[in-house]
């Protein structure tokens, strides 16, 4: 059985970052809403509160007991996590005279406690709270201040409870790692077992037992997420697994044919579909974004659903959702906040159950899998690719011949990237065709030609990213070769805008 240490969300906007710090201790941990603790099967070891975009007293606060939690399982409160359990306790919680918030040093750290084990005075913190702990109830221990936090972290004598009112999850407290690995190994006991052969290992035996002989079937896009999750259950069930790539004519030059290859050498059942013809015959005329994205995915869809019909008795769709668009973020409101899904509605129109193996892992976690697994690097490493493809970067009306032109410049550009070690160094890169005509000069002739946009950011998850500082050199050898040998472009553009307020893709 793997023990996990559970983390209950109240709502902030750090909680996924508490768990990659547990996963990044090789701890297998799990992220469920405020009021849904699991059911435990003898696997916890311990507890962690998150913090919340609530005051302990506001009417709408979440509130759970406490009390079932803390007879039976070691806790740390983070944030509002600790404020709630102290006032719960009788303590008291009021706003901060001034907004706590930002870089702060630890003081007067109680000797000898567990949960500062190897901290030393001095270390930095990071504060980001509107309400202070005032007070704490008869029972609770201070055990460390900050410059103008008195109560920065206490302890209840003779408990396994402990409360921080800082983030140690967030990169500024220098030591928060060391915090963390202090309760779930130090307090909890867990044993630092959670890696990818590991992971590999118990999906694996799960996978076998929940498909048993049932047939399976997955789209793939070429992606690392989905190529992880068809290859993990290749090991499992075998040739029960058939894949189903899509082509829908805007990917990448030659990424169809490549990337099929590549399914290949890993002895995936896969079969390549072709069916540019149906998405051009449906997108011509189009220009509006979003009704690009509605046909490609409704077409998406009818192709996968026919594909699949040919197979018999397919019993299960399987995909490769990770942690972060699964975990339940409750929002200021209590609404629930989903990522979006190209392929929403397929499950439901099949008929089939769904079957999501690496829903519980984070995309480096998925990465580190598909090494385990054996997969290859340019697969692993691959940017994140929209599944409307090139179509969301041909601003207007999409054609062959403007699919053609943006496939080559886009792989003047990748290939760049790769050639001076660039690839690896940006979250995601592109070119956009814009249009854009403008003129220009060709050896003695006036040109009026089309405009391209050169896209590359970096980021860590998409939410926000910045445009890369790509160097000078590069951008003008791969303008220069875009314009020299991409035929109908006269002029390179580059995007110096960040995410927000714009977006990554243009469409
Ligand atoms: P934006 O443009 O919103 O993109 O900053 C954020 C990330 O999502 C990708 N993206 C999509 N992925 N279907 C997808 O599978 C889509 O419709 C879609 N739109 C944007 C984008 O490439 C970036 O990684």
């Amino acid at each position: 059985m793997q023990e996990k240490i559970v983390i209950l969300d109240f709502g902030s906007q750090t909680t996924q970052l508490i768990g990659r710090r547990i996963r990044e201790l090789d701890i297998y941990c799990e992220i469920y809403p405020y009021n849904k603790f699991p059911e435990d099967d003898g696997s916890i070891r311990g507890v962690i509160l998150s913090g919340s975009p609530f005051s302990v007293y506001d009417d709408k606060a979440f509130k759970i007991d406490l009390e079932p939690l803390s007879s039976r399982y070691p806790i740390l409160g983070i944030c509002y996590g600790a404020q709630y359990m102290a006032y719960a306790a009788g303590g008291k919680v009021e706003p901060a005279g001034s907004r706590e918030y930002g870089r702060a040093h630890l003081a007067g750290i109680r000797e000898g406690n567990p949960l500062f084990e190897g901290i030393a005075e001095g270390s930095q913190i990071w504060m980001s709270h509107g309400d202070t702990i005032t007070a704490i109830p008869d029972g609770f221990e201070k055990i460390a201040s900050t410059e103008s936090v008195d109560i920065a972290a206490y302890h209840v004598k003779g408990k396994k409870i402990w409360g921080v009112q800082f983030h140690p999850e967030v990169y500024h407290t220098t030591d928060g790692t060391q915090l963390l690995k202090n309760f779930a190994v130090g307090i909890c006991g867990c044993k630092q077992d959670w890696s990818p052969a590991s992971f590999i290992e118990t999906t694996v035996a799960q996978l076998q037992q929940q498909l048993g002989n049932d047939k399976v079937v997955l789209g793939l896009s070429g992606g690392v997420d989905s190529s992880v999750a068809a290859v993990l259950l290749n090991r499992a069930i075998g040739s029960n697994l058939t894949c189903i790539f899509v082509d829908h004519g805007m990917l990448r030059k030659d990424e169809f044919k490549n990337v099929l290859h590549d399914y290949e050498c890993l002895g995936l059942n896969v079969i390549g579909v072709d069916a540019s013809r149906k998405f051009f015959s449906e997108l011509a005329g189009v220009t509006e974004p979003e009704r690009k994205r509605k046909i490609i995915g409704k077409g998406f869809i009818d192709v996968f659903d026919e594909e699949a019909h040919k197979i018999k008795d397919v019993k299960w769709l399987a995909q490769g959702t990770i942690y972060p668009d699964c975990i339940e973020s409750l929002s200021i409101t209590g609404t629930v906040i989903k990522s979006h899904h190209n392929v929403g509605g397929l499950p439901e129109r099949m008929n089939l159950r769904l079957c999501e193996p690496l829903r519980l892992l984070f995309k480096d976690e998925v990465r580190r899998v598909g090494r385990e697994l054996g997969m290859p690097e340019h697969l692993i490493t691959r940017h994140p690719f929209p599944g409307p493809g090139l179509a969301v970067r041909i601003l207007g009306e999409i054609t062959p011949e403007k699919v053609h032109v943006l496939q080559e410049a886009d792989d003047i550009f990748i290939s760049g990237l790769r050639e001076w070690g660039l690839y690896d160094k940006v979250w995601q890169a592109g070119v956009i065709l814009l249009p854009v005509q403008s003129v220009g000069v060709m050896g003695d002739e006036r040109t009026y030609e089309r405009a391209v946009a050169l896209r590359a950011v970096t980021s860590t998850d998409a939410m926000t990213a910045d445009w890369a500082r790509l160097p000078y050199d590069f951008l003008a050898k791969v303008s220069n070769d875009i314009i020299n040998k991409v035929k109908g472009v006269n002029r390179v553009t580059y995007d110096i805008s960040s995410k927000p307020p714009s977006t990554i893709e243009w469409e």
